[in-house]
C-alpha cells in the first residue's frame, strides 16, 4: 500500500518504520525538523521517503494522523484534500505535556477526535486505530507478550477502510478487533485516556499489553 505519514513523532515514526519494513511505500511528513523527515526516511529503508503532508496525501491511499489535538486544524489545511482517503487516526484526547489530563474527551470538542477529522474532512474514509498501545510497544523488537498479542481496537464506518486498517494493524504484530462504528470512538479514546494513566499511576508504563481474552 501507498501510506502517508501525518507526524513523524513517537507513534507516526514507529508505525511507519513498521510498515515501510514490511515492503509498502511510505511517506514521513509534518516535522518541525526536515533534515529528521529524512533521517528517518532513511533508516526505514528503501520504500521510505520524506516529503510535505500534502505529497504525503496526494501520493497515498492510507493516511496516519499521529499529531496532537492542537496541530489537528493545522494538519487539515496543510494536507489538502482528503477526499476518498483512508485515514486511521490515533490521535487521543490527551494534551501533549500530560497535564490536565482530559478524562473522556477533550474539554473542547463535542464529539470525539475521530468524529472531528471526519466532519473536517467529510469524503474520507476515518479509522481510529492503536490508541490503546504505546509507541515504545511499537518501536520495540516485538509485540509479543510471552505468548500473549495485544489486542487494537477500531472503529469506522466504512468497510474496506476497517478491513485495510485491519490488515495494517495485523501486520504491526497486534490482534484486530472490530469495535464498531465511528461513533465508537468516543469510548474507545476514553479508554485510551484510562490507559495511559493507569499505565503511569502503576508505574508499569510502558511495559503493557491491552489483550481481549477470549473463551
Ligand atoms: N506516544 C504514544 O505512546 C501514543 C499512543 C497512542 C496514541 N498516541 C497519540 O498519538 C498522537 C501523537 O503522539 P506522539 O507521541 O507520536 O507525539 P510526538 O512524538 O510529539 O509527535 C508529534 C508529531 O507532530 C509534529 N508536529 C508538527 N508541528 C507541530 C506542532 N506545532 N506542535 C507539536 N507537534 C507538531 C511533531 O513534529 P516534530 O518532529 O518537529 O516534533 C511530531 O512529528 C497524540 O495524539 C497521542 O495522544 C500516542
Amino acid at each position: 500500500m501507498k501510506i502517508g505519514i501525518i507526524g513523524a513523532g513517537n507513534m507516526g515514526a514507529a508505525l511507519g518504520k513498521i510498515w515501510a519494513k514490511a515492503g509498502h511505500q511510505v511517506i514521513f511528513s509534518y516535522s518541525r525538523d526536515e533534515k529528521k523527515l529524512h533521517q528517518l526516511a532513511a533508516s526505514a529503508g528503501e520504500t521510505a521517503k520524506a516529503g510535505t503532508p500534502q505529497e504525503a496525501v496526494t501520493q497515498s491511499d492510507v493516511i496516519l494522523f499521529a499529531v496532537w489535538v492542537p496541530s489537528l486544524e493545522d494538519v487539515i489545511h496543510a494536507v489538502g484534500s482528503l477526499d476518498g482517503k483512508i485515514v486511521i487516526t490515533c490521535v487521543s484526547g490527551l494534551q501533549p505535556d500530560f497535564t490536565g489530563q482530559t478524562i473522556g474527551l477533550p474539554t473542547d470538542l463535542k464529539i470525539s477526535v475521530a468524529e472531528t477529522i471526519q466532519q473536517l474532512a467529510p469524503n474520507a474514509k476515518v479509522v481510529e486505530a492503536f490508541n490503546t498501545t504505546f509507541a515504545e510497544i511499537i518501536a520495540s523488537d516485538s509485540r509479543q507478550f510471552g505468548d500473549h498479542r495485544p489486542s487494537i481496537f477500531y472503529c469506522g464506518d466504512d468497510t474496506e477502510a476497517k478491513r485495510i486498517t485491519a490488515d495494517l494493524v495485523k501486520e504491526c504484530g497486534y490482534e484486530a478487533i472490530d469495535a464498531g462504528n465511528l461513533i465508537v470512538a468516543r469510548t474507545l479514546e476514553t479508554l485510551a485516556t484510562a490507559w495511559v494513566q493507569f499505565a503511569v499511576a502503576s508505574k508499569l508504563f510502558p511495559n503493557l499489553g491491552l489483550k481481549a481474552l477470549r473463551r
